[in-house]
């Protein structure tokens, strides 16, 4: 019932958009660990890697979400895909709550 009750919370959560107070931000930190070699240690970018720093936990999110699906985004999208497919909702959800916090 607990655990129920968690999980409805947190389908509301995301249903209402960005929530950094249900985000777990340290495990956004441990997801960012495998974007630092693109988008850089403060989200800088570099060369054609974009900068994430900056931007909010939506846009972040939406993002990530349209790589996941597949969707053309960018001139470089086929470089980024890869790394958004394998992320659960939650992971979306953390890992873009991480980037806005951390380097806004
Ligand atoms: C192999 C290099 C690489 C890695 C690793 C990588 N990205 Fe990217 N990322 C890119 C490139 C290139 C683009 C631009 C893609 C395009 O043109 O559509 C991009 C675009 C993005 C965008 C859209 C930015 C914007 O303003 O449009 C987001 C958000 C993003 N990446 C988040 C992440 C996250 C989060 C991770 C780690 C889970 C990650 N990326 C890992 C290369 C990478």
């Amino acid at each position: 019932m607990k655990m129920y009750l968690i999980i409805a919370a947190g389908a509301i959560a995301m249903s209402a958009g960005a929530n950094l107070q249900a985000a777990d931000l340290e495990a956004g930190a441990a997801t960012y660990q495998t974007c630092i070699s693109c988008h850089g240690p403060a989200a800088q970018g570099q060369a054609i890697f974009p900068a994430l720093a900056g931007r909010d936990a939506e846009y972040l999110a939406d993002k990530l979400q349209r790589y996941r699906a597949g969707e053309q985004v960018g001139e470089n999208t086929a470089l980024m895909a890869p790394h958004a497919t394998g992320l659960s909702d939650e992971e979306i959800e953390n890992v873009s709550a991480y980037i806005a916090e951390e380097f806004d």
